[in-house]
């Protein structure tokens, strides 16, 4: 498959808006196309409401934003595009037809695929020109944020469009799950459906209302699902002997009447009680406050299963390493800027960092000098394989002073300054700023020891390292000393 420094899109709703915004983070521009002029406003919009969660996914450094142009020539579209993605209206004649129609005007090694949500790939590629590069990717609303995407190759789907594919998506953040064999619905929507029609009985039977159907998975199941899913959880309900002993004690249960899978019709009746239970619950929010909540929980769920590695926690970890390795190789292919700081991460306060005064907390300066220091650790190659031999940087000292506040949502940045290398020891003073006004807000003036962990010692840094950082410091050379550097706690500082 050919780079995807282009992602075209055909249809710009919900689905559409996600994929852009998603793609554009990542640093693909992105051609949209609709048939309603009126949708470019709308998908602008849509990226700009993305945007303040996405910053706080991670703060691994990202290439430059992708660019965003907006078209009703479908044509034009086809013809800029590396990757093709459509997402219009869930009509099977509508989407076999406008595929075809794009597959004509696509040069033949653009792939193209279907977020559809249910139908399936041969019934959608069938009139396409070069249907072997056709699969189905379905994403989840908001795609920005969920990193899955189901692949569904067809009959004629080439087994190569699914891996490079897969790629692709890999490469924006996501999580690809090959869907092996083509059913209605996929897997995931199949899943969703089950639980959908169950709800819909309880409510049409007036068991329970939507509000208390949606507490029955908020404070227990569905904290669950996040990390491990249904399968693995019910495995660990069965005690020692795990799913078989799960299966011999609730196997009975199995037969008895607990889920009826036939959906009830949807009377008006029915309909009235599902609005009105959802408007009820949503008590006065409109949705796009309740997108906002959404989207900031969703953030910071990926975080804490960062933590554990598991789930979408382990998507995020894996896209920040690339992304870490991507900047470190990029740095190391450039000499030091002589003369100049070193800038090493760009920042944004999140909402968790603050304190009452909705100022960033002092502990979290600690952690983004301590962020911006990963960073340097890696441009010099400690990095996580040379952790794995047993050496690594511990910090023996560190000064830190506060010079001014940031709030949430404010972008903020670091640069670092060589004051001293040695065989074992580095000294740096890094800076931090405001966005905003350039101001700086904090220093820290650092010590590190090159340490030795399996003979709990100081030894010297690897050669190349160290030869990375002479480079470092004669580029720094010149640079006037701190005037704070080296300054005792509690002195009154230098004007
Ligand atoms: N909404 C979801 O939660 C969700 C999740 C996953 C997948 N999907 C799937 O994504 C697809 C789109 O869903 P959506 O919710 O974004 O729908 P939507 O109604 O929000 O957007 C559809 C867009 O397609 C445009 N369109 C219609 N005909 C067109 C044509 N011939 N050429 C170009 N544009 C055209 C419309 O103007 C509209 O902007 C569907 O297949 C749906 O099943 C939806």
């Amino acid at each position: 498959m050919r780079k995807v420094k282009t992602l075209g899109l055909l249809g710009t709703g919900v689905i559409g808006g996600g994929w852009a915004a998603r793609a554009l983070h990542f640093g693909i521009d992105v051609v949209a196309a609709d048939v309603k002029p009126e949708m470019e406003e709308w998908i602008r919009g849509a990226v700009a409401n993305a945007e303040p969660a996405l910053a706080r996914l991670t703060s691994a450094p990202l290439p430059p934003k992708g660019r965003l142009s907006f078209t009703t020539d479908l044509k034009a579209m086809a013809q800029q595009a590396d990757f093709i993605q459509e997402n219009i209206p869930e009509q099977l004649a509508l989407k076999q037809r406008m595929l075809a129609e794009v597959s004509g005007h696509a040069a033949s090694d653009v792939i193209i695929a279907s977020s559809t949500s249910g139908l399936t790939p041969t019934d959608l590629q069938r009139d396409m020109v070069a249907a072997e590069r056709f699969l189905v990717a379905h994403p989840f609303n908001p795609v920005y944020l969920l990193p899955l995407v189901e692949l569904v190759g067809g009959e004629k789907t080439a087994p190569g469009t699914i891996d490079a594919a897969g790629r692709f998506f890999t490469f924006i953040g996501m999580h690809p799950l090959h869907v092996r064999r083509e059913v209605p619905g996929h897997l995931t929507d199949r899943l969703q459906e089950a639980l959908w029609r169950e709800i819909l009985h309880l409510v049409n039977d007036g068991v329970a209302t939507t509000g208390e159907l949606d507490e029955s998975i908020v404070y227990g199941p569905g904290l669950r699902w996040a990390a491990m899913g249904t399968n693995m959880i019910y495995h660990l309900a069965g005690g020692e002997s795990g799913m078989r002993h799960m299966l011999a004690q609730f196997g009975p249960c199995l037969k008895w009447p607990w889920t009826k899978l036939e959906a009830p019709e949807l009377t008006d009746t029915l309909i009235d009680r599902m609005v009105e239970g959802t408007q009820a619950q949503a008590g006065g929010r409109s949705i796009r406050e309740l997108e906002r909540l959404r989207d900031d929980y969703l953030v910071a769920i990926q975080q804490v299963l960062r933590q554990y590695d598991i789930g979408a926690g382990a998507t995020l970890r894996s896209l920040e390493t690339r992304l870490y390795q991507d900047a470190a190789a990029a740095a190391a292919a450039q000499p030091p800027p002589p003369g100049q700081p070193l800038r090493l991460l760009d920042a944004v306060v999140r909402p968790e960092w603050v304190d009452y005064n909705r100022h960033m907390s002092d502990y979290r300066y600690a952690q983004v000098f301590g962020e911006a220091i990963d960073a340097l650790f890696r441009r010099i190659g400690v990095d996580e394989a040379y952790r794995d031999t047993g050496r690594m940087y511990y910090t023996v000292e560190n000064h830190l002073t506060h010079l001014g506040e940031a709030k949430v949502g404010e972008p903020l940045y670091v640069t670092a300054q060589l004051l001293g290398v040695d065989e074992k020891r580095l000294h740096v003073y890094q800076r931090m700023f405001r966005g905003r006004d350039g101001r700086q807000i904090a220093a820290a003036e650092q010590m590190f020891l090159h340490v030795d962990t399996a003979a709990a010692k100081a030894a010297p840094a690897d050669a190349q390292v160290r030869a990375k950082l002479e480079a470092l410091r004669a580029a720094h050379a010149a640079l006037p000393p701190p005037a704070e550097a080296g300054r005792p706690v509690g002195r009154t500082r230098k004007a």
